[in-house]
């Protein structure tokens, strides 16, 4: 089966008065799958080293339940209910600033701006990208080492749109950016708004409806499925492409998939179990 999203870290949505929440705890492989498992609508995720919590604005807990009894995964878990009030201190109190390689920060929207660093300022809500997740840590570390003044550059499952707005703020030509996800439609504009950017092309679509890929830059942080598929498509010469989403366990797979349609290995870096590879043609 294709694991939808395996990616968790932690999202918001704040416009409601209760959330349902469901606490599983295990390890994190386990609990990974199981909520990629689910296709209840999730409003948000904390994850902790032995638990997750999964918020949702509808109560689910009958159907969810029942996949759990059903699950080899997950044997232990529990359901509360979490106030607004609760829900918005304890989103303040987890999105800190992140800074990487000493010149990007990081930063939630309420937090003020440091002219030591290069800022990207992000509402932390439902499209994945704040920066606390590894793979997203690994991208901006690479990103940061390339020079994109007038390079072209396409973002592949841009999320909130974070390495697209970096991308903008290091002088990039062009950025266009792509997800297939509708929902991430608000979130990426008005991450581009907090950062007063205006010219980035963004559309709602699968990577695998997109013509040539004929860009300087690819970024895509997505999952190996979907970059076994994407990788054979890059055929551009003098393309350098930043990928991340891979799990060391697939680190063989993925190395392979380059080498055999061509591309050259040149980084290869590595937080906790995600690895991110920059490779060129
Ligand atoms: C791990 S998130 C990365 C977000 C952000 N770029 C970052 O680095 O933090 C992966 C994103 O890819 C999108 N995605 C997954 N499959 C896709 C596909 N086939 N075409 C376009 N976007 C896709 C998801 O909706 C999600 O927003």
């Amino acid at each position: 089966m294709l694991l939808r999203n395996t990616f968790i870290e932690k999202t918001m949505q704040v416009d409601s008065q209760i959330w349902y929440c469901l606490e599983i705890c295990g390890e994190k492989e386990r609990r990974e799958i199981f909520i990629s498992l689910l296709d209840e609508e999730i409003s948000g995720i904390t994850e902790n080293n032995d638990n997750s919590l999964i918020y949702f604005k509808k109560n689910y807990e009958d159907s969810i339940s029942k996949k759990l009894n059903e699950s080899s995964h997950i044997t232990n878990w529990n359901w509360s209910i979490v106030e607004e009030e609760n829900w918005n201190k304890s989103c303040e109190d987890f999105f800190k600033p992140i800074i990487i390689s000493n010149k990007v920060q990081i930063i939630p929207k309420w937090y003020p701006e440091d002219n030591n660093y290069m800022n990207i300022i992000i509402n932390p809500a439902l499209a994945f990208g704040t920066g606390h997740h590894e793979t997203t840590f690994l991208m901006i570390e690479e990103i940061i080492k390339k020079d994109l003044m007038n390079k072209t550059v396409i973002d592949i499952g841009t999320g909130s749109g974070i390495l697209s707005i970096l991308a903008k703020k290091m002088n990039a030509k062009s950025v266009y950016a792509i997800d297939n996800d509708l929902l991430t439609n608000n979130n990426f504009y008005e991450n581009l708004e907090l950062n007063t950017i205006s010219d980035i092309d963004f559309e709602i679509k699968d990577c695998f409806d997109l013509g040539a890929i004929e860009f300087d830059y690819i970024f895509a942080n997505i999952n190996f499925n979907v970059l076994k598929k994407l990788i054979p498509m890059i055929k551009k010469n003098g393309t350098t492409l930043i990928i991340s989403g891979v799990l060391l366990s697939d680190k063989s797979n993925v190395v392979n998939t380059l080498e055999e349609s061509g591309k050259e290995i040149k980084n290869i870096s590595r937080k906790k179990e995600w690895i991110c590879i920059t490779a060129e043609i």
